[in-house]
């Protein structure tokens, strides 16, 4: 049976589309290497005809599917699952750019494209691809989509569920479903390409996708600001968006706890700040217009913000260099958190202003739960989004904690009170194989029934990615 499979496949995508042995940890282990998978293949096809053939030979086999782009899955979405003997469907070798319209602000690209190379692409003809996220130089359209990506673009352009026109898609019995046609309007009837942009890879897998471009940005401004509070950094953003408007693209706070362990685990990055601040926000303003003067403005805006007490401390970087560096600090807060100990980052949300509430209680109920812990923050703040993160310092005292329960015993804590404020216990990141308890635990149960009519619809026989979002044999 299994070489019967692996014949069928061979023949499909080439023998060099196959991958049976060699160093395949990069499938089958996340990147954080906590979970680690088995399949038996990793098959790279190089065209939509080849995915249908894949699928089509797997789904007659009830074999198991899990597609996979970067496999920078923050919820282990894109690992397969040891025992299930699945194939790994990786998209990597489908990275062409099918089309570029300036004029109508498109870009038709392959689900393998990587999101630096979309980048370049987009600018290429003068306009921008706006999601921004620490893993770009890895993360792929169709692992963007099928995670509704976020990212620090969210707050002035939307997820990645906003920056989609279209998507062609093979569904879990083969058959191709096409809409890369890039229409802005286009009513007929429902809007299936929304069902799966953040499935996961339970529904079928994309294989392209037309994407909206924006205008490419040739002023830019940042800052690296603190502030005394969560309060006061909500209170910066709406003056700013009241003064800048569609200019504010990020706005991003951080606690001094994680500032300082960006500082203590990665030398080479330092805040521009001349001491540790309670609070920091880094902020990027950009327009279209190069004669915008946003740093002249920005430092006038932020000089009155600094005489009324709003702000206590600020940089404006002087060069593009120093806006870099502002930035790279704020990318390395999952590199440095991994250094520094275990930690459990939780994905919350709630309505923007309802964020000051949920960190305080949150904060409350970490310390008094776990003494040992350290409430650390990163938040694209005007999203409502919370990486609210449990920290347990690998040189601190504390009791001996066996870190999978502590995990789960501080995501049930945490995520409840995300809910109690009215809020998301998964903003950005998805459910993956990491939060299908808590889909369940915290779903309305109709919504869970229609969300689970739908995957019985589309996949009957339940090949695609299973044990995500749903557990396994739902
Ligand atoms: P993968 O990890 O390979 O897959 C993700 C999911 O999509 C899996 O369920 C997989 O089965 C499915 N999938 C992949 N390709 C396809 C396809 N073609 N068709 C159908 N299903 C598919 N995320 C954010 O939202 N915001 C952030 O700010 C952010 N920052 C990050 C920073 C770092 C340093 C890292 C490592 C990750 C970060 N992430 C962030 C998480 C991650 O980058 C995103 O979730 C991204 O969208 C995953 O893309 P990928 O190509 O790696 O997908
Ligand atoms: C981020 O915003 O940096 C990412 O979502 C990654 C993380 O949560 O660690
Ligand atoms: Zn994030």
């Amino acid at each position: 049976m299994a070489d019967d499979l692996l014949g069928g496949l061979a023949a499909i995508v080439g023998p060099g589309g196959v991958v049976t042995d060699g160093d395949r940890s990069r499938f089958l282990n996340d990147w954080r290497d906590k979970v680690h998978g088995d399949a038996v293949a990793v098959v790279l096809p190089r065209s939509t005809e080849e995915v249908a053939a894949v699928v089509r030979l797997a789904a007659s086999q009830s074999v198991p599917v899990v597609p996979q782009g970067g496999n920078t899955s923050m919820c282990f979405g894109s690992v397969p699952h040891a025992g299930d003997r699945s194939i790994v469907l990786s998209l990597s070798r489908m990275n062409a750019i099918r089309e570029l319209d300036r004029e109508g602000s498109a870009v038709v690209a392959e689900a393998g494209t990587v999101l630096a190379t979309l980048h370049e692409a987009a600018e290429s003809v003068g306009r921008q691809f706006p999601l921004h996220l620490g893993a770009e130089g890895t993360a792929q359209v169709g692992g963007l989509i099928s995670s509704n990506a976020g990212g620090t673009g969210a707050l002035r352009y939307g997820p990645m569920r906003d920056l989609v026109f279209g998507l062609e898609v093979v569904l879990p019995n083969g058959t191709v479903l096409s809409d890369l046609s890039a229409l802005r309007k286009d009513n007929r009837g429902y809007n299936l390409n929304h069902l799966f942009i953040g499935a996961e890879g339970t529904l079928g897998v994309v294989t392209a996708a037309a994407l909206k471009l924006h205008p490419a940005l040739h002023a830019d401004a940042d800052a690296f600001v603190s502030v005394a509070s969560p309060a006061m950094a909500l209170e910066l953003l709406a003056r700013m968006q009241d003064r800048f408007d569609t200019a504010v693209q990020a706005f991003e706070l951080l606690s001094g706890s994680q500032i300082r362990i960006v500082e203590d685990m990665l030398p080479a990055v330092r805040s521009p700040l001349a001491t540790l601040p309670d609070w920091a926000v880094v902020i990027h303003l950009g327009d279209p217009d190069h004669q915008a003067g946003l740093r002249e403005r920005l430092e006038d805006f932020l000089s009155g913000e600094l005489s009324s007490g709003r702000v206590l401390d600020g940089v404006v970087a002087r060069s593009t260099a120093q806006a870099r560096e502002f930035w790279k600090l704020r990318h390395s807060v999952t590199e440095a958190n991994l250094k520094a100990g275990f930690g459990t980052t939780l994905d919350a949300s709630v309505r923007v202003s309802a964020v000051p509430a949920f960190l305080e209680a949150a904060s409350a109920a970490l310390v008094e739960a776990f003494p040992d812990a350290i409430p650390v923050v990163v938040s694209h703040l005007g999203d409502g989004n919370v990486h609210f993160i449990a920290m347990f310092l690998y040189d601190r005292d504390g009791p001996e904690r066996d870190p999978a329960k502590t995990a789960d015993d501080v995501q049930v804590l945490i995520n409840d009170i995300a809910l109690a404020h009215g809020g998301s216990f998964s903003a950005e990141h998805g459910i993956g194989r990491k939060l299908v308890g808590e889909l369940k635990r915290l779903s309305d149960p109709n919504r869970y029934d229609l969300m689970l009519q739908i995957k019985h619809l589309l996949d009957p026989a339940g090949i695609m990615n299973p044990g995500v979002l749903f557990p396994p044999g739902s």
